[in-house]
């Protein structure tokens, strides 16, 4: 018996690929060094990482990673790999399916003879692997997102890396709104989700938080406003996030700037924060989730279990069918603890 295979049946030495997928976040390099570190060192596989998301299958852009590729990032933001959108499901001609991106998908797994394919990324990257599945590839995937939008697990990392940035950029509005006695408006990414502005502006101290899942209605962001002015508060910071609900497209924050001038006659001012919020090395909190999620999935691949996303349950990693998983958003609901405890402080949310 060789290292690499083991009493309990489970089949070892296999050949993995791994991509990144959808919109970057930091702790993408962390995950794929614990996958590939696992794999590599624990069970023996040989790990191939395909470039720019689904495109590095379509047109068979890979290179075989060794440990020594792996050393080192742990740190680093982005992804070594390289990501992209390609949603290789959208607009397929089933007249001539042979030469369609899914066709030319299973056909570099089958030709490289991979054992498994690990999809890191966010809920159109889960949809996609789950189709993947049903043409009959391995497939785990793993949760990344800023978002934190994913169904099925707790916490997606590059989540908490994002909550960072944005508090910080928090703080920092607090000096100068002070100095400038002005309403500060900041503008959080999320996508139709409101995770981000939620944590980022509770952790941050916003006064108050505009989210997607909650509208808002404008005599309430008045009389909020007015109420601190006339309580002495000489400013006020609103974080919204990007996906609210507004009779235009553009940007949130200039919108809700502009509307707290046009209901208050208050000079408000909006910072857009943008990508600064997916750049940059992963928190602790992230390195760990990453790393264990990817080991967590090269252990599942050597057990043969797949079809499955690694998710965060309480402190325990464990496997959600990607049945379950895909296609659906995990999204902000009015009745959380944390924006009970928000309100009770007198955080406003735009709605009463
Ligand atoms: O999903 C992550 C995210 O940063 C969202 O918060 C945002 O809406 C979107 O990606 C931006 O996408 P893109 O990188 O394609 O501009």
């Amino acid at each position: 018996m060789n290292k690499y295979q083991s009493s309990n049946g489970v089949h070892m030495g296999k050949k993995i690929g791994i991509l990144t997928a959808g919109g970057d976040c930091p702790g993408l390099n962390a995950a794929i060094r614990g996958v590939g570190k696992t794999a590599i060192l624990e069970y023996g596989m040989e790990v191939y990482g395909f470039s720019s998301g689904y495109l590095g299958l379509i047109n068979k852009e890979y290179q075989k990673l060794t440990e020594r590729d792996l050393s080192g990032i742990l740190t680093v933001g982005g992804t070594i790999l390289r990501t992209s959108r390609e949603k290789p499901f959208k607009n397929v001609d089933y007249d001539n399916y042979i030469k369609s991106k899914p066709a030319q998908i299973v056909e570099t797994y089958n030709e490289l003879g991979l054992d498994a394919l690990v999809c890191i990324g966010g809920n159109g990257t889960m949809k996609t692997a789950y189709k993947l599945e049903k043409e009959g590839l391995n497939i785990v995937t793993l949760p990344k997102t800023i978002d934190n939008d994913v169904w099925g697990t707790d916490k997606t990392f590059g989540f908490d890396s994002a909550v960072n940035i944005v508090a910080e950029a928090v703080d920092r509005i607090h000096t100068t709104a002070n100095s400038h006695k002005r309403v500060m408006v900041v503008e959080v990414m999320g996508h139709q989700a409101g995770w981000l502005t939620l944590y980022a502006g509770i952790a941050g101290g916003a006064d108050m938080i505009l989210l997607p899942e909650i509208p808002f209605k404008e005599e309430v962001i008045k009389e909020y406003l007015e109420r601190r002015s006339e309580r002495g508060k000489p400013y006020s910071i609103i974080c919204v996030a990007e996906g609210i609900e507004k009779p235009k497209k553009g940007s949130a924050g200039r919108y809700i700037a502009k509307l707290v001038t046009r209901l208050t006659g208050e000079e408000a001012r909006e910072t857009i924060l943008g990508y600064i919020q997916r750049g940059g090395s992963p928190t602790p909190a992230d390195r760990i989730l990453a790393t264990r999620l990817g080991s967590f999935a090269a252990e599942k691949i050597a057990e043969d279990q797949y079809g499955i996303m690694a998710a965060l349950q309480g402190d325990d990693i464990v496997a959600r069918p990607l049945s379950e998983v895909a296609g659906k958003l995990k999204l902000v609901t009015d009745d959380l603890d944390m924006i009970r405890h928000a309100r009770a402080i007198d955080t406003c949310f735009g709605d009463r």
